[in-house]
């Protein structure tokens, strides 16, 4: 997850509306697709119409102190360069957010990702990473990158699955004083 501060200012405006999508299999690959409890997660646009709930489902996923603010969210999900998407269950609850923003440097940052903790190992983080990438592309994101913490190795391996690699460790990136790593994959 990446600390806002250190990407408030380059954030910058314009783009494109996201098209909303749902429900099926796709971007992991027809074997997972075929898991138990795959397709029952639909992922779906990310805005600030859903800035509570997505509020409320990071203080679960992050209870390190590390939860984003409210008001952090409304900045983000109001951006016209945010890529963002939500899972949801049948019944609409969310269970899953990513906020990813067009850099104006034109790479693809993802800033946080996180799933409710019953609802995780089913491949929800995957297919919202996967989106997100898809979103990038139509807006022209050669690189993509995130930030994660040094002792967040689940994190790491979801990452490395999905061919991000770690380019750069950043010491005391985290306000606890933890270090980051930097992770990047290229798109093209
Ligand atoms: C990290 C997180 C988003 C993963 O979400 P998830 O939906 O459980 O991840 P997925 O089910 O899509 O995982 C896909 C693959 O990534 C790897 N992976 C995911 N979580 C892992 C973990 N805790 N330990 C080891 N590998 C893990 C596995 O290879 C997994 O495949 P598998 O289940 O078939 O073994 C979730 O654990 C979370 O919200 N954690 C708290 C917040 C956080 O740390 N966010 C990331 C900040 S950078």
């Amino acid at each position: 997850m990446a600390v806002l501060k250190k990407i408030r200012s380059r954030l910058f405006s314009s783009g494109a509306d996201e098209g909303e999508e749902s429900g099926a299999a796709g971007e992991a690959g027809p074997a997972r697709a075929a898991a138990e409890g795959y397709s029952r997660y639909d992922v779906r646009p990310l805005t600030a119409a859903q800035l509570d709930e997505c509020w409320r489902l990071d203080q679960r996923c992050f209870v390190d102190g590390e939860a984003y603010s409210r008001e952090t969210f409304e900045y983000l999900l109001t951006s016209p360069e945010s890529v963002s998407y939500r899972a949801v269950t049948s019944d609409g609850t969310m269970v899953g957010f990513i906020v990813g923003i067009v850099e104006p440097d034109a790479t693809g940052h993802i800033t946080t990702l996180g799933v409710a903790p019953e609802h995780r190992r089913r491949g929800v983080a995957q297919r919202m990473l996967l989106k997100v990438e898809e979103g990038f592309r139509r807006r022209g994101v050669r690189i993509t990158r995130l930030e994660v913490r040094s002792v967040n190795i689940g994190a790491q391996d979801l990452y490395a699955k999905l061919g991000f690699s770690v380019t750069q460790r950043l010491p005391r990136y985290y306000s606890n004083g933890g270090d980051g790593l930097l992770m990047i994959k290229s798109l093209v």
